[in-house]
């Protein structure tokens, strides 16, 4: 399978002014106090950084790697660390940055995981969600954007490793 077409759904510059937006509110939460960031890696790189320049509060920066098994479209519920956090985050501030939220279960996983660890809270920021795709119901504090059930690359979102690189999100048609 690969990808035949894809069609921009939104610009680099929508992404742009969206991320300012939750930089301004996610600020207005913590204010003064120091917020821990977890990008979840890989497809939440380009979001994390681009959303921590936009943070006024004190900003800490960690990564998580999981895996949900499968390389295609879909995840198969089956959640595994592959790279942990490299400090505690008991008594922190935790703010997890995550792509895209798709049928839930990576993060609910991965929620109910750091929740053990004691943060002094625990928050949920993805860039995209698609909501009618959810199994798993998941707790969302931010959203970027909402969008349809449809497969989406670009802006740190991968099909098979690739055009994570894109600077906009665009909707991608899969030839079998
Ligand atoms: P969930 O566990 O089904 O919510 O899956 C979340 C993960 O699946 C994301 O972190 C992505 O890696 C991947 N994913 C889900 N939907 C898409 C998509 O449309 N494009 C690229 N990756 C996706
Ligand atoms: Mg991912």
């Amino acid at each position: 399978m690969k990808i035949k077409e894809i069609k921009v759904h939104i610009t680099e510059e929508e992404v742009e002014n969206r991320i300012k937006e939750l930089g301004a509110e996610i600020s207005a939460l913590y204010k003064e106090e120091a917020v821990c960031l977890i990008c979840i890696l890989k497809g939440s790189v380009f979001f994390t950084c681009e959303l921590a320049k936009r943070i006024t509060s004190p900003v800490e920066i960690e990564f998580m790697s999981v895996s949900s098994y499968g390389a295609g479209t879909s995840s198969s519920g089956v959640v595994r660390i592959v790279q942990d956090l490299q400090s505690s985050i008991e008594g922190k501030h935790v703010l997890v940055i995550e792509d895209i939220i798709d049928s839930g279960r990576t993060l609910n996983y991965l929620l109910e995981n750091l929740k053990t660890r004691n943060p002094k809270s625990l928050r949920l920021c993805t860039l995209l969600d698609k909501p009618d795709r959810r199994v798993v119901e998941v707790n969302v504090d931010y959203v970027g954007f909402v969008i349809p059930d449809q497969f989406v690359v670009g802006y740190g979102l991968d099909y098979n490793q690739q055009y994570r690189n894109l600077p906009y999100i665009g909707f991608a048609e899969i030839e079998e």
